[in-house]
Parts: C-alpha cells; sequence; structure tokens
C-alpha cells in the first residue's frame, strides 16, 4: 500500500562524470543542478577531489562532502565507495559550519566506506619520494593516501567506517594494519615508522562525532528513489584518471567513471538515468603523464599562458599550476564511449575569449598512420602527434552569458563542430565560475 503524502512516480537520476582529466567544473555543474535533486551522492574517490562552487562571488571549495550541500534541504551521500579519512571529513563539517552551512542533519556516510589512516598518507608520500629518486618517476599524486587506501580494501584487510563504532574491534585491525605499514615504511621506502596510540585514541574521538551520520547508503538511496527523489551522483576526478580506462600508471585509484556510480553508492544501473558529462573547452592535467595537446604555458602572449593565468589554472587541492593544452576530441571520443554520455556541458568556454585562433585535436599521427581515438598504451599515447582542426576565435567577451543566442556567432560555431566530432548533444554550456553563469540547453533532469 502506498503511504500516504509520499509522491508515487519514482525519481529521476543524473550522473555527473568529469570526462578529461579532472577540474572540468563538475562541483559548478552539480551545484547548479540540485535545484531539480533533493540528493546528491559522492560514489568514488576520496579528499583528492577539490570542487568549487560560486555562489554569488562566494566561493566554496568541497573535498569530500557532495557538492549538493550548499542547497539547504538536500540530503547527501557518502557511498561505500569512497574512501573516507575520517579526521579531514572532520575538519570539512567543522569548516562548512564555520560558514553557517547545516551539515550533520543531512550528511549520510556509508558505514562500508574503507578508512584512509595516518600510514596510508605516510606511505603514498614515501612511495612518491622514492619514485622520484629512484628516476621511476612521480606519478604527482595529491598525497592523500588514496591509493595505499584502495589498496587495503581489495587486499580485503581495510579498516571501514562501521569499524568506528566498535573499539576493541578497531583496535585490533588497526594493529595488523599498522605493523604491516610500518614494515614498508622502514624498510625500503626508508621513513618513520608511526604509533599505535595517537593514531587510535584520535579515530577513538573523531568516531564520536562521525557516529551519528553513518548509515546504510544504498538502502536510503532506494527508499529515497522509490519516494520520489530526484538524485545526483556526482564523479569525482575524470575518465582519464581512471584505474582502468585512464592513462595508466598515471591515474588514481577508483573506476571515475559513470558505471561505478552504482556500485561504488549500493544502487542498480537502473538507477542512472542520465549520463552528463564535464568538459572543459580545452584540457588541463595536474600531476604526471601523457598529454597529447600539451602547450608551453611560461611565456607571456602564448595560448598556453593564455589558458593558465585566465583559466587560473592551479589545483584546488595541492595548490600546484596544472597543465594546459587545446582540446582533445579525440581523447573524448572514447570518454564518450565508456561513460555512455547521454549531453555534455561544455565549461570554462569564457577563458577562450580574445584568442586569434582556436584548435581542437580530431586524432592523431602514431607510427605513420592516422588514428581517430586516443590509444590505450601510454607509450602509444606519448608517441601521438595531434592532428588539429582550427577555428576563427572572437573577440568579443562571453563571460556570464545565459543565453544561447546571445554568444558571438565563432563561439557557437565552434561549440557545434566540437558536438559533431565528439558525437554527443551539448545540454549545457558554462561561461563564469559563478552558480548563474550558465547557458542551458536540454534539461538533464528533464524526461
Ligand atoms: P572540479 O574538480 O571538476 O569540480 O573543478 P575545479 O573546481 O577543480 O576546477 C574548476 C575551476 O574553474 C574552479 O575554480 C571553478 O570555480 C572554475 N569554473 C567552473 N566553471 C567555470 C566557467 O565556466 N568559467 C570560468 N572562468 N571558471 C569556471
Ligand atoms: P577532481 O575531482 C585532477 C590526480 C593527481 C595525480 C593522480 C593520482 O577535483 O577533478 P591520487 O592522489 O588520486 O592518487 O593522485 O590523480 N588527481 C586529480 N587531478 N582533479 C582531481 O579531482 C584529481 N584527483 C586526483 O593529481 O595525477
Ligand atoms: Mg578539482
Amino acid at each position: 500500500m502506498q503511504q500516504q503524502g509520499k509522491r508515487q512516480t519514482p525519481g529521476r537520476n543524473v550522473v555527473v562524470v568529469g570526462t578529461q582529466w579532472g577540474d572540468e567544473g563538475k562541483g559548478k555543474v552539480v551545484d547548479w543542478l540540485t535545484d531539480h535533486a533533493q540528493g546528491v551522492v559522492r560514489f568514488q574517490g576520496g579528499h583528492n577531489a577539490g570542487h568549487t562552487l560560486v555562489i554569488n562571488g562566494v566561493k566554496t571549495a568541497l573535498q569530500l562532502i557532495p557538492s549538493g550541500i550548499m542547497r539547504e534541504g538536500v540530503a547527501c551521500y557518502i557511498g561505500n565507495g569512497v574512501v573516507v579519512d575520517p579526521t579531514h571529513l572532520l575538519s570539512e563539517i567543522e569548516r562548512l559550519e564555520a560558514i553557517g552551512v547545516e551539515v550533520r542533519s543531512r550528511l549520510f556516510v556509508s558505514e562500508s566506506c574503507p578508512l584512509i589512516m595516518p600510514f596510508h598518507v605516510a606511505v603514498d608520500k614515501a612511495r612518491e619520494a622514492l619514485r622520484e629518486t629512484s628516476g621511476a618517476g612521480k606519478i604527482g599524486t595529491t598525497g592523500k593516501g588514496i591509493g595505499p587506501a584502495y589498496e587495503d580494501k581489495v587486499a580485503r584487510r581495510a579498516l571501514r567506517v562501521q569499524d568506528l563504532k566498535h573499539p576493541q574491534r578497531f583496535a585490533a585491525k588497526l594493529r595488523d594494519l599498522l605493523a604491516l605499514h610500518n614494515e614498508a615504511l622502514t624498510g625500503y621506502l626508508q621513513a618513520e615508522a608511526l604509533e599505535f596510540d595517537p593514531i587510535f585514541e584520535h579515530a577513538m574521538k573523531v568516531a564520536e562525532q562521525l557516529k551519528p551520520m553513518l548509515a546504510d547508503v544504498g538502502y536510503l538511496l532506494h527508499c529515497a528513489h522509490r519516494d520520489g527523489a530526484n538524485l545526483l551522483f556526482e564523479g569525482a576526478q575524470g575518465t582519464l584518471l581512471d584505474i582502468d580506462h585512464g592513462t595508466y600508471p598515471y591515474v588514481t585509484s577508483s573506476n571515475c567513471v559513470a558505471g561505478n556510480a552504482a556500485a561504488g553508492a549500493g544502487v542498480g544501473p537502473d538507477l542512472l538515468h542520465y549520463v552528463l558529462g564535464i568538459t572543459k573547452a580545452y584540457t588541463t592535467r595536474v600531476g604526471s603523464g601523457p598529454f597529447p595537446t600539451e602547450l608551453p604555458m611560461d611565456e607571456p602572449g602564448t595560448v598556453g599562458h593564455h589558458l593558465s593565468t585566465v583559466g587560473q589554472e592551479r589545483g584546488v587541492v595541492t595548490g600546484r599550476p596544472r597543465r594546459c593544452g587545446w582540446l582533445d576530441a579525440a581523447l573524448l571520443k572514447r570518454s564518450m564511449i565508456i561513460n555512455g554520455v547521454s549531453g555534455l556541458c561544455i565549461t570554462k568556454l569564457d577563458v577562450l575569449d580574445g584568442l586569434d585562433e582556436i584548435k581542437v585535436c580530431i586524432g592523431y599521427e602514431l607510427n605513420g598512420q592516422r588514428i581517430d581515438i586516443l590509444p590505450l598504451d601510454a607509450d602509444d599515447i606519448i608517441a601521438c602527434k595531434p592532428i588539429y582542426a582550427s577555428f576563427p576565435g572572437w573577440t568579443e567577451t562571453t563571460a556570464g552569458v545565459t543565453e544561447w543566442d546571445a554568444l558571438p556567432e565563432n563561439a557557437r560555431r565552434y561549440l557545434e563542430t566540437v558536438q559533431q566530432h565528439i558525437g554527443a548533444p551539448i545540454a549545457m554550456v558554462s561561461t563564469g565560475a559563478d552558480r548563474d553563469h550558465t547557458i542551458l540547453m536540454r534539461h538533464p533532469y528533464a524526461a
């Protein structure tokens, strides 16, 4: 029997994913879309993510808490696929509370999330240092312990959020895990060992604060959907950083693609109705790894310098400068296939304002052959020479434009051609960091 007061039609759900190497503007778009959603879910990654929201000129950077938190009354879920650093989570909650955002009553953290502990951070940093000195070359991780925490999950020995409720169980698992990591730290990683007592005592203190927010997230999502709530699945990182589909080994340690939204949130794939791919109008990458359309950025007056400075391309989490280059439609073609993108949101169009010529990579030359999709092998990607299509730029400003027809003709032509090359329709265009600087063509929540 239907409960009184509940809507009878199940909700409609949207998955937001990055289609490049992260930092495409996912946070801004998730915040914008959340006026149509009652719940926002993170399903992978951890606080290696940095999602920026600008609301009426005020900037907020989120790392672990879903970008729906800035909309009053929206429920926010951290799904089982996310690795949770409990100390970081608490500090992010407190940071939001300090600016007047109510968090604890509407944040639900899956009991199944693996925990990131201080030794994961130590191992992450020590490995990077060793890779550098040994000449193997750094991955360029964010140093947040993401990789080592996922390794423990897959090795079936991780501490999980649910262990925070059971001090004795927590202590026993922690003792074993710490011994294992200390062996690696003091052995081949040539770093300091960590002590049990401070880690345990601190974790138990944080646990007291987090316990009220622990939940069976998959079941809550199922109920919310059944009762008519629209859900938004918020991807972190980007498709080319995906552990399976990215530019391995220069990737993160989770599946960032849309298909993982179901497994990482604890729902069935039938709940993923629309996949919105977020694509920056050019390309950026933080950390090491191949990047066919990369441009030199140091020289003022060059396109690389323009993208870096006008686009303010600096990492939210680490403050590192992001590498910049032209849009790569051949890379995006692969991204569309892997994610099953229903529609695109092109972001940061305004950063291209004032360029005389705009280029888009439409394929590569590899070993004397022409290919039109990014190859899978990192060495092949390094050997790829981009083939570019060229477009005339525009002198008018697109910053803050909210109507398609108000865009300069050359900007419209550029977007239309890009859409044809990528093979997915443009649903939205973002013309500025602020929530309202958005052009809507087809609403992802419209049935
Ligand atoms: P995310 O990780 O995908 O959420 O992206 P980040 O927040 O790391 O990086 C995107 C940056 O671009 C942030 O500083 C945003 O405020 C900013 N941004 C987002 N959309 C636009 C846009 O359309 N134009 C401009 N100029 N900035 C944007
Ligand atoms: P958002 O969600 C851009 C990159 C790191 C490094 C690689 C591995 O803001 O788009 P990790 O710490 O995950 O082991 O680092 O992945 N990386 C990101 N790059 N945006 C992100 O997130 C990223 N999260 C991780 O720079 O190259
Ligand atoms: Mg980011």
